[in-house]
């Protein structure tokens, strides 16, 4: 049957993991760090600051009807109340060649990284951080929101929670490897790596309290306390509350980073608690909103004592996640019991070597969404996750999520097979 007309066919992309020099960010600064925990700094990222027009032809050229990306906050407002005309006028062009290539820009204003006074303020565990945002997003959309109909506000907002539950599973690790260093004598190396990392951690909480003004500075990606997390969502409904009054019909969502989470027996209790932390206890500051953003790239199971590793045998990506593609269906079932808004799938995807298991990948993925839409769950659109190869964070750029591949010498485009398969199904 294929998507209904007006379907959105997209991909998506973050300011810092493909535009490059984005130096008044938090994240360029913990990159140049001598202690950083980032393999390589962004630096010229894919220069898609200066290409975008290219990137966004190929996109367009392809048959994608859509372009997810970010405004980056350290480029608006550099000095906190500074803010830069040039770089709104930068975003205006962007725009305008969205609309050139009959292309509709999808626009996150928040995508992981803030501007370092931001951090240097108490960053996102700062009550005053809401009314930061709040600014920032009204300064954008008054200067360009009558050309936008949708706005993700911020991305991936629980992601500080997700990152908190892993934190405390790796101290745990840590933990039971010092007492193993110290019962087993001899057993030298355990204890050489543990008493590294505790120095690594003294000297790099050394050198961000340089740049910070705090050993532990409270970046978009640090593990959030309760509270924290509470203060994303209430800057959420802040910026959501602002871009309403300055631009009533512009369409307001919030993006979440959702695993499909399935139990085996006696695993059931595990799953619902997560989900309940990943997703359900989130509903009363988003349930009014006009979409949601569904982000899923795997699955986790759950067995009778917790989170279960991989199946044996599993097809494993780039990400040592389980090639899984059906988990996008099943995540968007799971989200509209409760959700009643519309749908946006802002990222899915698949960081593979062979370009043939991506479209393996998305040809499965929209299989799925097929049937959500075909049993009337409002699924508007589908933005893959990446548009091209890119900054994948701290893992910098050995992950292949791409469509279109970029040289990291020459910066030189090839797109991939994927990217015309993608295409193939917009109208
Ligand atoms: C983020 C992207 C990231 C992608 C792949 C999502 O969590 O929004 O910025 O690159 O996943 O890991």
């Amino acid at each position: 049957m294929g998507f209904p007309k007006g379907f959105l066919i997209g991909a998506a992309t973050a300011a810092h993991q493909v535009e490059g020099n984005n130096i008044h960010s938090d994240y360029w600064a913990q990159e140049l760090l001598p202690h950083t925990s980032f393999t390589e700094p962004s630096g010229i990222a894919c220069d898609h600051y200066n290409r975008y027009e290219e990137d966004i032809q190929l996109l367009a050229g392809a048959g994608l009807n859509a372009y997810r990306f970010s405004i980056e906050w350290a480029r608006i407002e550099p000095e906190e109340g500074a803010f830069d005309e040039t770089e709104i006028e930068h975003y205006r062009k962007v725009i305008a060649c969205c609309r050139k290539y009959n292309v509709e820009p999808i626009v996150t204003l928040m995508h992981f990284t803030s501007p370092v006074w931001l951090i240097r303020k108490g960053g996102w565990e700062a009550e005053s951080t809401i009314e930061y945002f709040r600014r920032y997003a009204a300064y954008v959309i008054k200067k360009l929101g009558a050309e936008l109909k949708y706005i993700c506000t911020i991305n991936e907002a629980n992601m500080g929670l997700q990152l908190a539950a892993i934190a405390k599973r790796f101290q745990l690790m840590a933990q039971q490897a010092a007492q193993k260093a110290k019962s087993a004598e001899g057993t030298v190396q355990v204890g050489m790596n543990f008493e590294k990392m505790m120095e690594n951690m003294k000297v790099a909480a050394m050198e961000n309290a340089q740049v910070f003004g705090t050993p532990q500075p409270q970046v978009f990606v640090s593990s959030r306390t309760p509270e924290g997390d509470e203060l994303v969502f209430r800057a959420h409904k802040a910026a959501k509350e602002a871009i309403k009054s300055i631009c009533p019909n512009i369409r307001v969502g919030i993006t979440l980073s959702m695993h499909d989470l399935q139990a085996l027996p006696g695993g059931e209790q595990f799953a619902n608690k997560a989900w309940e932390e990943e997703f359900r206890h989130y509903l009363p500051y988003i349930e009014d909103d006009d979409f949601l953003g569904v982000q899923n790239y795997t699955r986790t199971l759950y067995g009778p004592s917790g989170q279960l590793p991989c199946p044996e045998g599993a097809e494993l990506t780039q990400m040592d996640y389980e090639f899984y593609p059906d988990a996008l269906e099943h995540v968007i079932r799971k989200v509209w019991e409760d959700f009643k808004g519309d749908l946006l799938v802002t990222e899915n995807g698949v960081a593979v070597t062979d370009d043939s298991r991506r479209i393996v990948f998305i040809r499965s993925a929209l299989a799925g969404v097929e049937k959500c839409v075909r049993d009337g769950i409002p699924v508007k659109g589908y933005c893959y996750w990446s548009l091209m190869d890119n900054f994948e964070w701290q893992k910098g750029f050995s992950m292949t999520f791409g469509l279109i591949a970029v040289d990291r010498t020459t910066q030189e485009r090839t797109p991939k097979e994927s990217l015309a398969f993608l295409g193939s199904y917009a109208k």
